[in-house]
């Protein structure tokens, strides 16, 4: 009986302290994988070895929370009065490709740590269902750091800070940004994947609640969001405090550097200065590499190109110009191309795709296998055009694009070297009695990849770089089913023509949008077309136009405008689905497709629209 005394006394103890002496600051300067920091994570929520705390990562769509692990105690009885609080925390947006990030993180007080809520445009903190009305599971207060703009919740743009009490439509929101010494505004972007430290307060007295952001820890005088409201009603006595964050199809990693709270008191400092730091971005590295090894790759260019002008001197064939050694991807030997295809032998041949026939090859140095699309060219100028163009395009990089690894140049043959993509072209699954077909999850899947890609193409890179080719035959699947767009910027090479006098239109009969065929000039608008045959192909099992169909069904698009006025939408879906599929998103899918192949180019959505529709952030209009 002695023994038991003092365990019990203990645990009657901590019983006790869990209620009077609830926390009322909490200090992270950085965070540690340890139980030791009390913090609940769930969803895709952890803690770097670095120190930082990341709620999503750059892929989605997925949710993340974070919450200090007990309840604290924010006003003095249940009737009562909400406490003051402050709160300052440092956090990093950073998108996986510049300009296309998702969605935003929230600073969150609430009654639940468990919310049942969702990704996407619900930030982590609202599920659908309860949309625009108060919350029935739990009350909310939250600061959004916001980097889309949902139309559904009346967001004023892509990179706001809002107020949010029991509602994603927010009770008060200003672009992110702060005020200098002056009082003049400065804007601040909220995924520049830099560290922003963000300040909350609210004074019960006063009943003011304050938001302020820098980009550093000078803390602005005024702050750039001032909402006066009593907390009370939206407070219980006890409330979790924390974050969340989420991702969809547009996505970004979002992490807190550092975190201090204070009940009736203003918050302990936080210096950014000796938070954990973000790695740096990747590119940076690179450049230092490249920076420090920038005369040994002069002298080695040097070196091969000497050896190269005398071996091909020798074949009495091309003499390298200067502009080529110019061009920026990877230059490859023609001799290393002949030989990782073997000679270009027919048992190596991929298939014929747009302007050429492609090969399987395996580089000798790397081991890595390529697909070596051959190209045949008349005109030096048009070489030369694209080559400088791609010599831009070479550095673009996602995971939706088939990487151009580099290229080749002889006699009137162009010789383009890519990523393999282990399951080949996208049409073959989809036309011709195909030996393999996909499930509508594996095409809806390979549609949203797509639309990234491409989007990425139009918004995400320095210059806009426009398809001009998009079909079925140019997405390509890699090992895991997911679609890379293929191919880009190569039409260019032909929209000048062997001939230069004349313009030749360029792209595929079905996928070229009406302006194009008049004008002859590609956009961004002409590439949405082309995406909308393409989901119309995707949905339907058929190419824009069959050759062999009935004369009535010959175009794609009008077969299927015609049967969704005749009610009888969903007989164009493709037979080998055997009717497995959702049909609120088949409906979508199909509608999307028709907006996109609007014969009026302004009528059709942008890309950065197409994803929102797709991600399901945005209702499509009616029609
Ligand atoms: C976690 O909780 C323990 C016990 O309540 C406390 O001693 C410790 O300071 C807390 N850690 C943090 C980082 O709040
Ligand atoms: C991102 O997070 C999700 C959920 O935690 C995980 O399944 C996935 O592997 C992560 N992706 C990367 C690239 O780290
Ligand atoms: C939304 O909230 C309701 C009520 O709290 C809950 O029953 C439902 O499961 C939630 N829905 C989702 C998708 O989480
Ligand atoms: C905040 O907005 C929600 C939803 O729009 C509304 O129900 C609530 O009354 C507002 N709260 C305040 C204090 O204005
Ligand atoms: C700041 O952002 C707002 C809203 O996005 C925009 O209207 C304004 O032109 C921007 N100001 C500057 C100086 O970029
Ligand atoms: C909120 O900001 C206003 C200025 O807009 C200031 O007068 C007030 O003291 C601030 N309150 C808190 C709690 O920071
Ligand atoms: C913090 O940022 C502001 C605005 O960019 C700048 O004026 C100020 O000099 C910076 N302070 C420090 C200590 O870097």
């Amino acid at each position: 009986m002695v023994y038991f005394l003092p365990l019990f006394s203990n645990l009657f103890f901590l019983v006790v302290s869990a209620f009077t002496s609830q926390p009322t600051e909490l200090f992270f300067p950085g965070f540690s994988d340890t139980k030791s920091d009390n913090l609940t994570l769930t969803g895709a929520a952890k803690i770097e070895k670095n120190g930082i705390l990341c709620l999503t990562n750059a892929t989605g769509p997925l949710l993340g929370h974070a919450f200090y692990s007990s309840p604290l105690r924010l006003k003095s009885s249940a009737k009562g009065k909400a406490f003051s609080f402050s709160t300052s925390f440092a956090f990093a947006i950073v998108p996986e490709y510049p300009a296309l990030g998702g969605h935003g993180l929230a600073f969150v007080i609430t009654t639940s740590k468990d919310l049942k809520a969702l990704p996407r445009q619900y930030l982590g903190i609202q599920n659908a269902t309860e949309t625009g009305d108060s919350p029935s599971n739990h009350d909310l207060v939250a600061v959004e750091f916001d980097t889309v703009q949902d139309l559904e919740f009346l967001d004023i743009d892509d990179n706001h800070v809002g107020i949010d009490i029991n509602s994603l439509d927010s009770n008060a929101s200003a672009p992110a940004g702060f005020y200098t010494e002056d009082s003049t505004k400065q804007n601040l972007t909220l995924m520049s994947g830099k560290p922003i430290q963000a300040w909350v307060d609210y004074d019960s007295v006063e009943n003011i609640l304050n938001v302020t952001i820098a980009p550093n820890s000078t803390r602005p005088r005024l702050p750039m969001l001032s909402f006066g409201v009593d907390l009370s009603p939206f407070f219980h006595e006890f409330m979790y405090v924390g974050f969340s964050a989420s991702t969809g199809l547009l996505s970004s990693s979002h992490c807190i550097l550092g975190w201090s709270f204070k009940i009736n008191g203003e918050a302990q400092g936080l210096d950014l200065s000796s938070l954990p730091s973000l790695p740096g971005p990747p590119n940076k590295h690179t450049a230092l590499i490249v920076g420090a090894s920038v005369p040994s790759v002069i002298l080695v260019i040097l070196a091969v190109s000497f050896a190269i002008y005398f071996l091909v001197k020798i074949n009495n064939d091309d003499v390298i110009e200067d502009w080529e050694l110019e061009i920026g991807p990877k230059r490859y030997s023609y001799h290393e191309l002949k030989q990782a295809t073997k000679g270009f032998s027919a048992k190596n041949l991929l298939g014929h795709g747009s302007f050429g026939r492609v090969y399987k090859g395996k580089l000798r140095d790397s081991k890595t296998q390529v697909a070596v699309k051959r190209v045949s060219h008349e005109s030096n100028q048009g070489l030369r055009e694209f080559l400088s163009e791609i010599s831009g395009i070479g550095r673009l990089r996602h995971r939706n694009l088939v990487q151009l690894l580099g290229w080749c140049r002889r006699r009137g043959d162009l010789l383009l070297v890519y990523d393999f993509m282990a399951n080949g072209s996208l049409d073959k699954f989809l036309f011709d009695e195909p030996k393999k077909t996909l499930n509508w999850g594996d095409r809806f899947r390979v549609i949203n990849g797509v639309a990234i890609g491409l989007l990425y193409l139009h918004e995400g890179y320095e210059q806009v770089v426009i398809h001009r080719d998009v079909k079925a035959s140019n997405v390509l699947l890699d090992d895991e089913l997911n679609g890379k767009l293929g191919d880009f910027g190569l039409a260019r090479l032909y929209e000048h023509g062997s001939n230069l006098r004349t313009t030749r239109v360029v792209g595929t009969l079905g996928y070229l949008a009406p302006e194009v065929t008049r004008t002859g000039k590609a956009t961004t608008s002409s590439d949405v077309y082309a995406f909308g045959a393409l989901l119309l192909e995707v949905v339907c099992g058929r190419r824009p136009i069959e050759p062999k169909a009935l004369p009535l069904e010959l175009g794609l698009v009008d077969w299927v405008w015609k049967m969704y006025r005749e009610g009888r939408v969903f007989d164009v879906v493709d037979p080998r689905l055997n009717g497995q599929y959702g049909e609120d998103e088949m409906l979508m899918v199909l509608k999307l497709g028709l907006i996109c192949s609007d014969d009026v180019p302004v009528a059709r959505p942008s890309m950065r629209q197409v994803v929102r529709y797709l991600d399901g952030e945005a209702e499509l209009p009616d029609f």
